[in-house]
C-alpha cells in the first residue's frame, strides 16, 4: 500500500455499489479518510464497515444527491467533523433503457436530476468549501458522454452535460485562483449491477444478442472491472495529476477508438 491520498477527505456518492465502491476502496487503500455517500444505507455502511476492517478510515452517510439541502448539511458536517474536504467524486448515477420515441417527460427530467443536476449541486457545495485550501472534483461521466447510442438518449444527454459542465467549472475555479481541480472520467462498459439491470431490462433475446455484439465492439475484448475505472479516479485525485483541470479521461477497452 502507498499513500496517493494520505490525509485527505474524500466524499464519493453512489459509493454503495459498484464503480463507487471500488473508488471508496481504492481511495482508502491509499490513505484517505472516505465518506461513503448512497441514497441506500445499508449498502453504504457495508462499504464502510468492509473498509474499516480492513484498517481503513471511512463513514456511511445517506444521501440523496438530488435534493440540494442534503448536500449542504452533508459537506458543511464533513468540514465539521474532519476539518476540511478535499476530495469530491460525483459518481452517483442511473442508467435506463428508453429510446426516444418511448422516452417520458419523466424519465427524461429524473435522468437528467439524478446524472447531471445532482453533478451542479456536488460541485458547487464543494467549491464553497474548498476554495480556501483547493482540491479536487472528479465527475464520473461516460463513454455515452461523447458518442451517441439510440437506446439511451436521455443517459446520453445527460453525461454529454456533465462532460461539458466539467470543463465551465474547471475553468471557473482556475481563474479565480482557488487551486480547485475540475476532471470528468468517461468509462465504457463496467460489469457493475447498473449494466446488468439495464440488459435484464431487455427483452431475453435482445438483451442476449445485445451482450454478444457488445464484445465485439469493445477492442479489449470485454468488459471492464470497477477498480480499472477507480484506478484513473484516484489518478485524477491525487496530486500526482496536479497539471491536470477541464480534462476528460476515457477507460473504454479502446471502444471509441474507431
Ligand atoms: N457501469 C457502467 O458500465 C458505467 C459506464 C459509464 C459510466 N458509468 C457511471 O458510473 C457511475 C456508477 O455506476 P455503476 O455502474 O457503479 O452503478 P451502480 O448501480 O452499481 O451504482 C450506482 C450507485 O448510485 C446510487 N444512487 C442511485 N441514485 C442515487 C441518488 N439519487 N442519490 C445517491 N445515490 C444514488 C445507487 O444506490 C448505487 O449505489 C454512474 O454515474 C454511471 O452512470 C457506469
Amino acid at each position: 500500500m502507498t499513500e496517493r491520498l494520505k490525509s485527505k477527505v474524500c466524499l464519493v456518492t453512489g459509493g454503495g455499489s459498484g464503480i463507487g465502491e471500488a473508488i471508496c476502496k481504492r481511495f482508502a487503500e491509499e490513505g484517505a479518510n472516505v465518506i461513503v455517500a448512497d441514497i441506500n444505507p445499508e449498502s453504504a455502511r457495508r462499504v464502510a464497515g468492509d473498509i474499516s476492517a480492513a484498517g481503513g478510515k471511512a463513514v456511511a452517510r445517506e444521501q440523496d444527491v438530488t435534493d440540494p439541502d442534503l448536500w449542504n448539511s452533508l459537506v458543511d458536517g464533513i468540514v465539521g467533523e474532519l476539518g476540511s474536504l478535499d476530495v469530491l467524486v460525483n459518481n452517483a448515477g442511473i442508467g435506463v433503457i428508453m429510446p426516444i420515441e418511448q422516452e417520458t417527460l419523466e424519465g427524461w427530467r429524473r435522468m437528467q436530476s439524478v446524472n447531471m443536476e445532482s453533478v451542479f449541486l456536488g460541485t458547487q457545495a464543494a467549491i464553497r468549501v474548498m476554495k480556501g485550501h483547493g482540491g479536487s472534483i472528479v465527475n464520473i461521466s461516460s463513454i455515452e458522454g461523447i458518442i451517441g447510442e439510440p437506446l439511451v438518449p436521455a443517459y446520453n444527454a445527460s453525461k454529454g452535460g456533465v462532460r461539458i459542465f466539467t470543463k465551465s467549472a474547471a475553468l471557473h475555479c482556475a481563474q479565480e485562483g482557488y487551486g480547485i481541480r475540475v476532471n470528468s472520467v468517461h468509462p465504457g462498459y463496467v460489469g457493475t449491477a447498473m449494466v446488468a439491470e439495464a440488459i435484464g431490462s431487455m427483452p431475453p433475446e435482445q438483451g442476449l444478442a445485445f451482450q454478444q455484439e457488445l464484445l465485439t465492439r469493445i477492442p479489449l475484448g470485454r468488459v471492464a472491472e470497477a477498480v480499472e475505472i477507480a484506478n484513473t479516479v484516484l489518478f485524477l485525485a491525487s496530486d500526482e495529476a496536479s497539471y491536470m483541470t477541464g480534462s476528460e479521461l476515457v477507460v473504454d477497452g479502446g471502444y471509441t477508438a474507431r
